[in-house]
């Protein structure tokens, strides 16, 4: 058992930590290597996490929001264990199994009813790249429309079409074509004003019409749009209800696909079971990955309207361990918790908990640039100033070092400092662990 209790004795890493790290740094791909936190896990339990030296911290990062019933989930993990003794590992392309037609029907059942079909894929990535195929294959048009600050996976289509930080694609961007960017519709760094009157009620529409619909590309090019519907390594950023309505008319207009990428919002993560839901979208697309595999295994999937999905068998799709049985089972166990045990009133109260210690923080200090809440999906956006806004990536990874000093894990690979807390987690834990974070805060901005 790890304590509950978050507890860190002296500097980070300890010395089994530093011996391994200094082992891996030699052997791994730097770009691997030198990332990460400055510890080595030796197990994970609930929300807690210890470390090869008997560290033990709270884990607010919830492996970049893919866990999100608890680690380890020993009910989750035995479903899972069932089947990987009964049917092994097995390509379900070729070797149809029996959980294939209760995970696609439970999928659907749960989602907007604009989705009928289904796609398998192993995770977040392989989604997207499924969706941008089928999405060019079902209106035989080439031009993909997102949004910068979006983080769509790292392999080289997926990284052009998210735009997420340079660095992500240094020298990659040109040998993908076909995407285009509007910025993410947020209000904090939008680079433009309030809607202009006369417009579409919304400034990034706005510019999306006037500008890359007049100089980019023609409408009648452009298969549809790919957006994250709460951005979430870009810094959880929810984008305004007037954002949606344009966009859902300009796609109307031109015949667009809207894909959802839910792959981080899905399951519960803001607070809906899918981000679609806090607006009542009906999209005619969805990835999915991450949490659908309960934490336990790894999983994706694509579903599409009959449109985006249904008309056509030519395009192929997915890889080898896609939809594995074991993967399938951890998923279909995974809905079970979420009906049975009232996942979504905890995210409600985990909510209330953030909101209440986190938002006061941006009045009392003014590197903190904004506090954005959204279900069990928070971030923290630290600035050079208020006026300036100009971000301070030095003191995000400062600030992610103090808190892991004293115990809690947060999410600093994001473009604000991310907290994404188990769906689960006692709210009184939240707390104890919120209040290590403003500790650090203070530390951090003093
Ligand atoms: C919104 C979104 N889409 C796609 C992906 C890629 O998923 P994965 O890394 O699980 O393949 C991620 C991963 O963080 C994501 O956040």
């Amino acid at each position: 058992m790890i304590p509950t209790t978050p507890s860190v004795s002296g500097t980070l890493p300890g010395p089994r930590s530093s011996e391994l790290l200094a082992a891996q740094r030699e052997l791994l791909y730097p770009g691997t290597g030198d990332h990460g936190y400055p510890m080595v896990a030796a197990r994970k339990s609930g929300w807690m996490v210890q470390d090869v030296d008997g560290n033990v911290f709270v884990d607010l990062a919830s492996a970049s929001a893919s866990v999100p019933l608890g680690a380890g989930r020993e009910d989750l993990a035995a479903a899972a264990a069932e089947m990987l003794v009964r049917y092994g590992n097995e390509d379900s392309h070729a070797l149809f199994h029996e959980l294939i037609v209760p995970l696609a029907q439970r999928l659907l059942a749960i989602t907007p009813d604009s989705l009928t079909r289904v796609d398998i894929a192993l995770n977040g990535t392989e989604a997207v790249e499924i969706a941008l195929k089928l999405m060019r294959r079902a209106t035989g048009r080439q031009h993909v429309l997102a949004f910068y600050g979006s983080y769509h996976g790292e392999s080289t289509m997926t990284a052009t079409l998210g735009a997420e930080q340079n660095e992500i694609s240094a020298g990659l961007r040109t040998l993908s074509t076909g995407f285009l960017h509007a910025p993410y519709p947020h209000p904090y760094r939008s680079p433009f004003g309030p809607p202009r009157s006369g417009g579409t009620g919304d400034a990034t529409v706005d510019f999306i019409r006037d500008q890359l619909l007049f100089h980019a590309v023609h409408p009648g090019e452009i298969a549809g749009v790919v957006i994250e519907p709460v951005a979430g390594s870009g810094g959880v950023l929810r984008p305004p209800d007037a954002f949606w309505r344009a966009l859902v008319e300009l796609c109307q207009e031109y015949d667009w696909l809207l894909c959802l990428d839910e792959v981080k919002t899905g399951f519960g993560r803001t607070g809906e079971m899918f981000a679609a839901d806090l607006w009542g979208l009906q999209p005619d697309m969805m990835c999915l990955g991450k949490a659908m595999g309960g934490g336990v295994m790894p999983i994706g999937a694509v579903l599409g309207s009959e449109r985006a999905m249904g008309g056509y068998d030519d395009v192929p799709t997915g890889s080898t361990w896609a939809w594995l049985p074991a993967s399938c089972a951890a998923a279909l166990a995974s809905l079970d918790v979420f009906e049975k045990e009232g996942v979504l009133d905890n995210v409600k109260a985990l909510h209330a908990v953030s909101s209440e210690m986190l938002m006061p923080l941006k009045e009392r200090f003014p590197q903190v640039g904004d506090v954005r809440v959204q279900g069990c999906f928070v971030a923290i956006e630290l600035v050079t100033d208020p006026v300036s806004r100009a971000r301070a990536p030095k003191l995000q990874e400062r600030l992610a070092l103090a808190c892991l000093t004293r115990g809690v894990m947060a999410d600093s690979s994001t473009a604000s400092l991310n907290l994404q807390p188990s769906l689960v987690m006692d709210p009184a834990a939240l707390r104890s662990a919120l209040a290590l974070v403003v500790d650090a805060l203070e530390e951090t901005l003093s």
